[in-house]
């Protein structure tokens, strides 16, 4: 049994603060975010919208899109390092909310590659036969824990929500391989005090090599070569780490996703926000093999292919 994705959807914030609009708060400028990091303007969530509340309405999306009902879900998946609150879970909160009273739910921290984790977690569940329809759902509200005075980080992230079900899929299509991985040596980059601290230097250097090498053993364990890739979605995290990433794949730049200038980086929402996209405007199609990697706190990482389609 092959477990794919077999709904989509996402929210993302109405209010939009540009580069400019942060040049009013911090000693930045729209010339210096944008060539530094490909961010033009990024969403934040109103004060009465939490992380549970994106979650619930990107959830809704991706149900109606996969034509399942919130009664049919095994088990609800939520990837944040921003819930509400540290419990109960996001993922119990959107239970409730959806009506999916048989699902088992429970959130995953593994900070920007969270919904690489939350997917391969629902996968293992659909392929053992345990479970027919998996929500997972890559969530964050950055703006209550970014430092509105820190220019190095102020400038770079984004409130948004993106989720998927995962259920069974035709054998040639779904997940092909998997990478997932962990360095905790370098927690001391990336982590939150009262709020994001950053080594950006740091970071920036293990995302460069990690992206690409994921990305590059995904292909390789689902015996295909780089020019079998149609499509690269990365975390938007950077688009010089972004870049890095599709010249290691020796990828066109039309066959990767760049969301990065209108949502910043949205952490574990980043690349099934980017995917609703890319599959809206029609570059993802179905049968297309699709690469998805991506990289956070932890340190971690995580990539998949998977043949695109039921
Ligand atoms: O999802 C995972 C989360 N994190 C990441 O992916 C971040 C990875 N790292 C990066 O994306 C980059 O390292 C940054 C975008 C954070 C920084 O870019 P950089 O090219 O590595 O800049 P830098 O840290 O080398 O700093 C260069 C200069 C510094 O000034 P000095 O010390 O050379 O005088 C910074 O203070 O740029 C300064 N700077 C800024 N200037 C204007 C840092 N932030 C800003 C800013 N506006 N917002």
């Amino acid at each position: 049994m092959n477990a794919g994705i077999i709904g989509i959807g996402r929210y993302l914030p109405e209010k939009i603060m540009t580069n400019l609009d942060m040049e009013k708060i911090v000693d930045t400028s729209d010339e210096w975010i944008r060539t530094r990091t490909g961010i033009e303007e990024r969403r934040l969530a109103e004060d009465n919208i939490d992380t549970s509340d994106m979650a619930y309405f990107a959830a809704q999306k991706a149900l109606e899109d996969a034509g399942v009902t919130a009664e049919d879900l095994d088990m609800i998946i939520v990837a944040t390092v921003t819930p509400d609150r540290p419990f109960p879970s996001v993922a119990c909160m959107i239970q409730e909310r959806l009506g999916a009273k048989k699902a088992c739910a429970y959130d995953l921290s593994a900070a920007c590659a969270g919904f690489m984790y939350g997917i391969i977690n629902g996968k293992q569940f659909i392929e053992n036969g345990d479970y027919k329809n998996v929500l997972v759902v890559g969530v964050e509200k950055l703006s209550k824990i970014t430092d509105w005075n820190d220019r190095n980080t102020a400038v770079l992230f984004g409130d948004g929500a993106g989720a998927v079900v995962l259920g069974p899929v035709s054998e040639n299509k779904g997940i092909l391989s998997f990478e997932l991985g962990a360095d905790g040596t370098g927690a001391k980059h990336l982590y939150q005090d009262e709020y994001i601290i950053m080594n950006g230097r740091e970071v920036f250097k293990f995302a460069v090599r990690q992206m690409g090498e994921s990305a590059v053993n995904v292909i390789e364990k689902a015996g295909l070569s780089k020019e079998d890739v149609d499509f690269l979605v990365p975390h938007q995290a950077n688009i010089r780490i972004m870049e890095a990433a599709r010249e290691r794949l020796e990828l066109p730049i039309e066959k990767m996703s760049m969301t990065i200038n209108k949502y910043g980086n949205t952490s574990a929402a980043s690349i099934p926000i980017s995917i609703v996209e890319e599959v809206e405007n029609g570059r993802i199609k179905d049968g297309d093999v699709v690469v998805m990697v991506g990289f956070g706190g932890g340190l971690t990482w995580g990539a998949i292919a998977i043949r695109w389609g039921k």
